[in-house]
């Protein structure tokens, strides 16, 4: 392996201890940020997401109040319980677990969060904030992955970042933060629609792989010295494992990391800095509507 291994479970753990003395003068000034976690199903992935965020709010001295759902619950509950959130002085923080169940309109639930404490960034009022570069809330896993950049000391001014995949999560947000004049990357976004993937990703100095598809870029892609970012947690059988499958991401990480500069693993990369992410904006949104300032 020639490539840096950017460890992401380390970066994170850096972080949350910085924040962890933010949530200390919270507490002094009387105030114990609270995180709404709601969680609508089974879905084994978003089960152990939601696990793992609540553990971690736990370890920094956040609360969290988690609401689970049956898997058919009514679209007028869950709007019911977003309000109930809104309302309530000790939530400073809303997380609706994605994707919903195909009979909600996903949509109409993620708008019924009141903004100041949308820390998962995804109502159209943060979202609409973060083009304009205005106070807001950033999605956790792209602000996690400038994160990981930053602090791993890859270049970005100038550099060609190739993002492949367009969800409103991860795409979309993520390629317009590495165009603003602090990271000053030039992006292409390639998805299901680009004709030659291999072609744009071969140009690319970082590449972020957010498409969710095992094996998607590979060795023969990637330019030498290049950042590799990879956000996929897929789930591949595997039956040497006690769980009956292993998680993996979108590079092919064993072959990429004998060429490329950098590389994240799965697990251990973005992953933890997605939680991260959220506890930073938890305290935040905690700090702005207790108007407390932080240091
Ligand atoms: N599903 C996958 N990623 C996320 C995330 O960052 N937040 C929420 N709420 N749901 C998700």
């Amino acid at each position: 392996m020639s490539a840096v291994l950017i460890d992401g479970k380390k970066i994170a753990e850096e972080i949350r201890s910085e924040l962890a003395g933010k949530v200390s003068a919270l507490r002094t000034a009387g105030v114990v940020p609270g995180l709404a976690v709601i969680l609508v199903g089974e879905n084994p992935a978003s089960v152990s997401y939601v696990t793992a965020k609540e553990k971690a709010c736990e370890e920094i001295g956040i609360q969290s109040f988690e609401t689970r759902f049956p898997e058919n619950v009514a679209e007028s509950v869950l709007l019911e319980k977003i309000a109930a959130c809104n309302r309530d002085p000790k939530v400073h923080g809303i997380l609706v677990q994605l994707p919903l169940p195909r009979h909600i309109d996903e949509r109409r639930v993620i708008g019924a969060i009141d903004p100041s404490k949308d820390v998962d960034g995804f109502t159209p009022i943060n979202l609409g904030r973060m083009l304009l570069e205005e106070p807001c809330y950033i999605p956790c896993t792209p602000l996690g992955i400038i994160e990981l950049l930053k602090r791993s000391g890859v270049p970005t001014n100038g550099a060609r970042a190739v993002v492949v995949g367009r969800s409103n999560i991860v795409g979309k947000p993520l390629a317009n933060l590495l165009i603003r004049k602090s990271v000053n990357a030039t992006v292409t976004v390639c998805h299901t629609g680009t004709r030659d993937l291999a072609a744009h990703v071969k140009e690319a100095d970082i590449v972020i792989a957010c498409a969710g598809k095992p094996g998607l870029v590979s060795i023969d892609m990637i330019k030498p010295g290049a950042c590799i970012i990879d956000v996929g947690v897929n789930r591949v059988p595997d039956p040497t494992k006690k769980k009956g499958y292993r998680l993996c991401g979108d590079v092919d990480f064993e072959e990429a990391s004998k060429v490329a500069g950098w590389i994240t693993p799965v697990p251990g990369g973005v992953g933890p800095m997605t939680i991260t992410m959220l506890l930073s904006n938890t305290i935040d949104a905690a700090a702005r509507i207790s108007d407390i300032a932080l240091q």
